[in-house]
């Protein structure tokens, strides 16, 4: 087989590196790819990920016979569509079924209509009504969210009625986020353990994958700015027998046939980033697609070709594959250019990899790097995501901490406390 996948960051990476494990697979292409990626398929450094017109064209070009979406923006944008149109087969949902992560406002009012437990909310589509509605409410912190696709950055969590007025204004009067910005939902503060649980499902049977747990701070210790990721650990410990039950019957069943029942049948990954209140499992959000960084450490666990998942996907019959697991531990240490999220150089060489942009001992995805002249730069704020998977979650950690060691570019920063919370709430 033929297979391209469009994106171009870590979680592209690993799962070119899945793919390129299955014995089924004969070429895989990339659009656009990075440094590490080229090591393992030909990138088409030229087609944007959003590109749908020029996908379609590589896809022909190169007779794909799957072409896997990973971003949220071109699946939001209809590439599935276009490309089933062409009679590709792919992975991803379609235009209709993306609009879950494409509007919170949709996503919101869907798990109102069915009952899926969430933080209660209400949605605004005029900065003064938002306004005068908080100033009502009085009770902080307040959660205000952009509708939109904000590259992960569009919620705000004011803790008073300054913060939250200036949140309103900035999105939908200055629109820092777009067009995302033209409707906004306000929503009740949670509390609890966060929980990522990425799904695979054909719409009709459900498989969840390994639970995860994302840093998304920049600083040890949960501190500093928000960032796209800082590092990920799987499993979550938080997540025991019990709840992954509870989930099953009072989100992802529901959320899966609620999308059915809407006409929007997702086909797919399908993220759910959850808080484990004590008042049970709620959902945060949902994404389309497979997180960045947790399917860095979801997918090294994977015990099962990943090509026979997402063709059965496409066929709509996964309940007749058996989705199997290794019975270990993974973490992933992202090592970021100085100053991300903030402002960061790029261009610096990266020592201690090898040919193929790894070390041994670990999977080095590439987030953020060029190839060229036989050498690895820097080529982006999170530069390198280090896994390693071990026997328990303490090895995992260890182990991806000895690899960063070996590896050094100028000013590079990471955290030293990935999986330091999970590792305590194990004991
Ligand atoms: P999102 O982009 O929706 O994942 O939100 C980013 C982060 O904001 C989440 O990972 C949570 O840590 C936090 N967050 C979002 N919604 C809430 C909420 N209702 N209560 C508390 N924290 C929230
Ligand atoms: N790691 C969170 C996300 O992919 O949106």
């Amino acid at each position: 087989m033929n297979v391209l996948v469009v994106g171009g960051g870590g979680r592209e990476h690993a799962l070119v590196m899945k793919i390129h494990e299955s014995s089924k697979v004969d070429k895989i292409y990339c659009a656009p790819g990075n440094g590490g990626i080229s090591r393992y398929a030909e990138c088409l450094s030229d087609i944007k990920a959003t590109d749908i017109d020029g996908v379609v064209a590589a896809a022909k070009k190169i007779s794909a016979d799957l072409v896997v979406v990973a971003p949220d923006d071109p699946l939001v944008l209809g590439m599935v569509d276009a490309l089933n149109k062409e009679g590709f087969a792919t992975f991803g949902p379609d235009k209709a079924a993306a609009i879950i992560e494409g509007s919170k406002v949709f996503s919101k009012e869907l798990m109102k209509k069915y009952n899926i437990p969430t933080a209660s909310y209400e949605v605004f589509s005029s900065a003064v009504d938002a306004v005068n509605y908080l100033k009502e409410k009085n009770e902080y912190p307040a959660v205000v969210k952009a509708d939109g696709l904000a590259l992960g950055k569009g919620v705000i969590i004011a803790q008073n009625f300054e913060e939250a007025e200036d949140a309103v204004k900035s999105i939908m009067e200055d629109r820092i986020f777009g067009a995302s910005g033209s409707k906004i939902v306000i929503e009740e503060f949670l509390t609890g353990p966060e929980v990522s649980v990425l799904c695979f499902t054909d719409g009709k049977t459900i498989k969840p994958m390994i639970s995860s747990m994302d840093h998304k701070r920049a600083l040890d210790g949960d501190q500093g700015l928000n960032t796209g990721g800082m590092g990920t650990i799987a499993p979550n410990p938080y997540y025991t027998e019990k709840i992954a039950q509870e989930c099953m019957e009072t989100i992802f069943r529901p959320t899966v046939e609620a999308m059915n029942m809407e006409g929007r049948t997702f086909k797919g990954c399908l993220y759910f980033g959850l808080m484990l209140t004590p008042k049970g499992p709620k959902v945060i959000e949902y994404n389309c697609r497979f997180g960045d960084p947790e399917t860095q450490v979801v997918l090294p666990l994977l015990d099962t070709d990943i090509i026979d998942i997402m063709m059965a996907i496409y066929n709509e019959n996964l309940d007749s594959v058996n989705v199997r697991w290794k019975n270990e531990a993974a973490a992933c240490v992202v090592m970021a250019s100085g100053g991300y999220p903030k402002k960061y150089e790029t261009g610096k060489v990266i020592e201690g990899l090898d040919a193929k942009g790894q070390v041994s001992g670990a999977f080095v995805y590439h987030a953020g790097t060029k190839f060229e002249d036989d050498k690895f730069f820097t080529a982006g704020g999170r530069v390198l995501n280090v896994t390693a998977t071990g026997k328990t979650l303490k090895e995992a950690i260890e182990q991806s901490y000895s690899c960063v060691k070996k590896i050094g570019f100028e000013n590079s920063h990471c955290r030293s406390d990935i999986g330091a919370r999970a590792l305590a709430a194990e004991n």
